[in-house]
C-alpha cells in the first residue's frame, strides 16, 4: 500500500470510531520553547494530555509530520529515517485499554476496514512494572493480546523478558505476547520515570512489532526478541497508556484523566503492509525512481547513499515548505546539514 492509502484508511478507519480527525502541526513546535522540531504525535497534545479540554473532542486522529534530528547519523539502514509521519490516535479521558488494543490489531489486521496483515507475523509486548515508582505490571494489557489472538487461534504465551540489566536473554520461548521493563515500555518524552522532568505525562505501552521471519544474527545478542535490533522485527506502533504525571518529590500520581496516546510509523506500515523490511523502497518509491533515473545508477549498487538522499531531501522540503531556512543555526542548521549531507551522498553515486 502507498503511504496515501493507508494514511487515509487509518483517519477512516478511527473516523468511524467517533474520532475527530485533525490537521498536523507544524515541524516547528509553536508554543514549546523546550525543543526546536515536533518529533513525535503526542507532542502538540501535551496540554489536552494534561487535562486542557480538546475544541475537537475527546477522540482525536491524525497524521503527524516528525522530524528527529538526532536519527542523523542513522540514516542509511533500512528503516532509520529524520522525517517520518506519525499516525496518531488519542483517547483525552474517553476510552482506554479494552477498545484501543482490540482496535489497533483490527486496523492492522482486517483486509477491508484496514491494513490485511498476516496476524501471525505480529508480536506485542507490555510493561512488566516498575515497583520503585509504584506503576503495577499491565496484565490488563496482555490479557486483552492473549484474548485477541486466542479468538484467531493463534499461540499466545506470554513470555518475562524483564530488565536490560539480564540483557533480555530469555529468547522468544514460543511467546507471542513479552513483558518488559521501563526502558522498552514505559512512554514519556524523557524516557524512563526516573528522567522525567516534575510536572510531565507518561505510563506504560504496550508495542506491536511485524516478524519479517529473518534469522538471528547474534551480533545483536544471545537470542532474538521482539525489541532486539538484528532486523528480524519491526516496530511498527506503540499505544501509551498516558496515565501519571511525576510528582516533584519524585513520585507518580494518575493524571486527572486516563489517556490513550497511539503512535503509529506510517512510513513503516507501508512498508511491512508489501512484506518489505526497506521502508525506502515503500515510502520513498518515487525519489529512488527519480534518482535512478537522473543518476543512471542502481539503487541496489549504492542503497546507503540513495537512502540519504531520499530521507534527507524529503525532510528538507517539509522543513522548508513549514518556514524553515537554511541557516547557521536552530532548525535552520539542520536544512543546511541536510542539504550537505545529500549533496556528498549524490557526489558519492556520481563518482562510483
Ligand atoms: N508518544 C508515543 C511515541 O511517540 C506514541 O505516540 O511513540
Amino acid at each position: 500500500m502507498t503511504l496515501a492509502e493507508v494514511r487515509s484508511k487509518y483517519l477512516e478507519f478511527f473516523k468511524a470510531r467517533g474520532h475527530t480527525i485533525i490537521p498536523s502541526a507544524p515541524l516547528v513546535p509553536e508554543n514549546d520553547p523546550t525543543t526546536l522540531f515536533t518529533g513525535s504525535g503526542m507532542q502538540p497534545l501535551v496540554p489536552y494530555l494534561l487535562g486542557q479540554p480538546h475544541p475537537s473532542g475527546s477522540r482525536l486522529v491524525d497524521s503527524q509530520k516528525a522530524f528527529r534530528s538526532g536519527d542523523i547519523e542513522e540514516v542509511g539502514d533500512n528503516r532509520h529515517t529524520t522525517f517520518f509521519e506519525m499516525l496518531g490516535n488519542w483517547s483525552l479521558g474517553d476510552y482506554f485499554k479494552q477498545e484501543q488494543l482490540p482496535w489497533f490489531f483490527e486496523f492492522l489486521t482486517n483486509k477491508e476496514s484496514g491494513v490485511g496483515l498476516d496476524p501471525r507475523r505480529l508480536f506485542v509486548t507490555a510493561f512488566i512494572g516498575d515497583e520503585r515508582n509504584n506503576v503495577p505490571r499491565d496484565t490488563e494489557a496482555a490479557e486483552i493480546w492473549q484474548r485477541l489472538f486466542a479468538e484467531l487461534g493463534i499461540g499466545n504465551k506470554v513470555v518475562d523478558i524483564g530488565s536490560e540489566e539480564n540483557g533480555y536473554v530469555v529468547g522468544m520461548q514460543g511467546g507471542r505476547i513479552f513483558y518488559y521493563d521501563a526502558k522498552k515500555n514505559w512512554w514519556s518524552r524523557a524516557g524512563v520515570p526516573e528522567n522525567m522532568p516534575v510536572g510531565a505525562p507518561g505510563g506504560p505501552d504496550s508495542e506491536v512489532f511485524y516478524d519479517f521471519g529473518t534469522e538471528h544474527d547474534p551480533k545483536w545478542g544471545a537470542e532474538c526478541h521482539p525489541n532486539c535490533d538484528c532486523g528480524r522485527f519491526l516496530e511498527i506502533g506503540n499505544s501509551v497508556f498516558m496515565q501519571y504525571i511525576k510528582n516533584a518529590d519524585g513520585t507518580f500520581s494518575l493524571l486527572p484523566k486516563q489517556n490513550v496516546d497511539f503512535g503509529g510509523g506510517l512510513e513503516r506500515i507501508a512498508a511491512v503492509s508489501e512484506n518489505s523490511s526497506d521502508v525506502f523502497t515503500v515510502a520513498h518509491r518515487s525519489i529512488i525512481a527519480q534518482l535512478k533515473q537522473s543518476t543512471g545508477k542502481e539503487y541496489a549498487d549504492n542503497i546507503r547513499a540513495f537512502r540519504i538522499i531520499a530521507d534527507h531531501v524529503k525532510a528538507a522540503v517539509f522543513l522548508i515548505s513549514d518556514g524553515v531556512r537554511p541557516d547557521n543555526k536552530d532548525q535552520g542548521y539542520f536544512v543546511r546539514r541536510l542539504l550537505r549531507r545529500a549533496i556528498r551522498a549524490l557526489q558519492r553515486i556520481e563518482g562510483a
